[in-house]
């Protein structure tokens, strides 16, 4: 198969349901297809890995923006990001990455645990009473609310707030999709400006009454001066941290949700023995990686996988084609969550790689099994539906029967 059929496949929106098949498609051709002049797709595990991880390759960042898109600071959504970690590159991102990490550290995710665990217990111990007919839709009672409240009890986001964060943040993600309509920009824009008065507020009353939260740490951080987190980048990195926190793990949770029902006989060993989380969760990372790609411009020219790419390239990097390359998994579309060595790209790699793994690991590995524990006859009623998105993929509601507790 040709490059340009395997890449209409996979951009034909029926993609959004079910990529696999132009990812096998992508796969036969090679880790890299050109899409266009200077546009490429690459889908290869090694490929992907080395681009990641190649320190001349740069993230989209504004100066490519400004090149592409001569009004994109009109709109707050594009704007907020813009000044955020994951749309900036050395020095600017260096600089947020160090500040950031500083106070998102492994002892505040490890403080987190408990709070994650009470936090399971009591949305699972609420599902039978949300039950309509005998069932319950889990992406409404369960994936979206427990991220949404581990996230902003990190951030400091105080509970009575967190109702309208689902809204916000389904609007404002739709910019870090491949495509978007006007409409799709017009409500990420509105959200933003919403998000942003609201942490505008939020970093003011922490700055009057300080707590052991992250909008504490980051507005000190700011406050400190010298150059450490601009007004703008504090807001983009608030919005970063609260959107990239729960859209995503949400999606992880569900993904995980079904696999487990479709694959039954896993799905018994987890429930028995909670301990083999960690390699269960690893496997629905890499089957169903809820990111599915981010991209990458070459600063200079690049052997990528075999073909030569020149300066200034967009390079989609395809993390979900990656997880199921043929040359690095045997057997990629089975479910198998004891294959040794797995290492999905599904955080990516390199100086970007996601600041809040184990944050969405920790959350999957006591939720999956509790929630299997809670209720050994849970069953789908009926299949599952899936969000329109080709990135962020995820399910939009996700009916179950509890059967008998
Ligand atoms: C970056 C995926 C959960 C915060 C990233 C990247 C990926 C990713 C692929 C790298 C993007 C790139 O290289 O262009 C995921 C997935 C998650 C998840 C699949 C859940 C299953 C979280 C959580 C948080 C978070 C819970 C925070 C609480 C971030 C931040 C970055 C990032 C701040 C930017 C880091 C940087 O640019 O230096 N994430 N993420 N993520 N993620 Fe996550």
């Amino acid at each position: 198969m040709d490059a340009a059929k395997a890449v209409s496949l996979l951009l034909d929106p029926r993609a959004n349901h079910d990529p696999v098949p132009a990812y096998e498609a992508l796969h036969r051709h090679g880790p890299v297809a050109q899409v266009a002049s200077g546009y490429y797709f690459v889908s290869g595990y090694e490929a992907v890995d080395a681009v990641l991880r190649d320190p001349g390759m740069e993230a989209y960042d504004a100066r490519r923006l400004d090149s592409q898109w001569s009004d994109w600071r009109d709109n707050r959504a594009v704007a907020l990001f813009a000044d955020s970690m994951l749309r900036t590159n050395p020095p600017q991102h260096t600089r947020m990455r160090r500040l950031a990490a500083g106070v998102f550290t492994a002892r505040r995710v490890g403080a987190l645990r408990e709070v994650v665990a009470a936090q399971v217990d009591e949305a699972i111990g609420e599902l039978p009473e949300k039950a309509e007919g005998g069932v319950v839709d889990l992406v409404t009672h369960l994936t979206y609310p427990l991220p949404i409240g581990v996230i902003t009890a990190l951030l400091g986001v105080p509970a009575a707030d967190r109702g309208r964060f689902r809204r916000l943040a389904e609007a404002l993600t739709a910019v870090l999709e491949v495509r978007w309509t006007a409409e799709d920009r017009r409500l990420a824009h509105d959200a933003a400006l919403e998000l942003e008065d609201y942490f505008t507020h939020l970093v003011a009353r922490r700055r009057a009454e300080p707590e052991d939260d992250l909008v504490t740490a980051l507005a000190a951080a700011h406050d400190a001066g010298g150059e450490q987190l601009t007004g703008a980048e504090l807001m983009g990195n608030l919005t970063l941290l609260l959107v990239a926190g729960f859209e995503t793990t949400t999606n992880l949770l569900g993904n995980g949700i079904v696999l487990l029902l479709d694959h039954p006989a896993y799905g018994e060993r987890l429930r028995e023995d909670p301990e083999l989380a960690t390699a269960y969760v690893e496997e629905v990372l890499r089957i169903e990686s809820p990111v599915q790609l981010t991209e990458r411009y070459t600063s200079r020219p690049a052997v990528i996988g075999g073909t030569e790419v020149p300066a200034d390239a967009e390079l989609v990097l395809l993390l979900g084609a990656a997880n199921r390359d043929p040359a690095r998994f045997e057997a990629p579309g089975v479910f198998d969550p004891d294959r040794p060595a797995n290492a999905p790209l599904s955080f990516g790699a390199g100086a970007h790689y996601c600041l809040g793994a184990p944050l969405a690991r920790l959350e999957a590995q006591i939720a999956l099994p509790a929630l299997l524990r809670r209720f050994p006859e849970l069953a789908l009623a009926g299949r599952p539906t899936r969000r329109p998105r080709m990135n962020l993929r995820g399910w939009a509601s996700l009916p179950v029967t509890l059967g008998a507790s």
